[in-house]
């Protein structure tokens, strides 16, 4: 069913889980995403990015509603969220296409103008009755970006910072920068444990684990053990899809139906969410 992904934050973060959140580009996604939480007997957040509005032509109704549709048709309880907007119109247009969540990313401004930009989101989106998440403190790797060291000063959130920023905002779940990046192809990534703890301690919000696609399988259980909540995974959904299509391809010069090859890639997907949302 479609479920609220505010319930299904607060619920992981009442029992000290963590709840996975994975992103949709294409229907195989969001079908991959809910066989993967029915075999894993899990909860779990479809996501599409604004980067995923604007594949789909910058329309946002296609694709969430084939989407909702998928949740809606799954036994498992399954979310929709709208996944770092960077634009007003589209944080806007989430209210009319059944999300119940949204992340606002003014990651890219200024701390002040964070934090008013935020500030509007957050009104906006509660006067509608939506969850909101925030990020501060760069996570990076995200396209057109230039990419950052996981492991430069400049790259993690301040605890202290970010229990002001939660104030100030009033935003329901923050994303911090702890040691992940975006868009990794190999699990590599260090977190930062202590930091993580840190921020539990002073933000009085869920934490947000984003680019968890390049962290390795024992990193994302101590990150959830040290009080991350949302854990955020796109890019090994794509590594599963594509790389199953290669193989597939290239094995194969005669195939024309993309049935063929979408089959085995969205069988790849699925096996790769049922393995992250058994880590939670
Ligand atoms: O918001 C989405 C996530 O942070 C996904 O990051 O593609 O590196 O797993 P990833
Ligand atoms: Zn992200």
């Amino acid at each position: 069913p479609l479920v609220n992904t505010g319930d299904l934050v607060s619920a992981a973060a009442a029992e000290g889980r963590g709840i996975a959140a994975f992103n949709v580009i294409t229907l195989e996604h969001a079908e991959a995403i809910a066989a993967g939480a029915e075999t894993a007997g899990a909860p779990a957040i479809l996501q599409i990015s604004e980067n995923a509005v604007t594949f789909h032509g910058g329309t946002l109704s296609a694709i969430a509603a084939a989407t909702a549709a998928v949740a809606r048709a799954s036994s498992a309880p399954l979310s929709l969220h709208l996944d770092h907007v960077v634009t007003g119109a589209l944080l806007r247009a989430a209210a009319d296409e059944g999300f119940s969540s949204v992340m606002y990313d003014a990651s890219r401004l200024a701390h002040g103008r964070n934090i008013e930009a935020t500030e509007d989101a957050v009104r906006w989106a509660h006067e509608r009755g939506l969850w909101i998440e925030a990020e501060l403190g760069k996570v990076g790797g995200k396209e057109g970006e230039a990419p950052l060291d996981a492991h430069a000063p400049g790259v993690r959130t301040d605890p202290e910072e970010a229990a002001a920023y939660v104030t100030a905002t009033g935003v329901d779940a923050l994303a911090v920068a702890v040691g992940s990046s975006h868009a990794m192809t190999q699990r590599t990534a260090t977190l930062d444990h202590t930091l993580i703890a840190a921020l539990r301690e002073a933000v009085p919000v869920p934490l947000v684990l984003h680019g968890s696609s390049g962290v390795p399988d024992e990193e994302i259980r101590a990150a959830v053990a040290a009080g991350m909540v949302k854990i955020n995974v796109g890019t090994a959904l794509n590594t599963a899809f594509t790389g199953a299509v290669r193989a597939f391809l290239d094995a194969d010069a005669k195939t024309v139906d993309p049935r063929k090859y979408l089959a085995p890639a969205r069988e790849a997907m699925s096996a790769t969410v049922a393995g992250f949302l058994g880590l939670l």
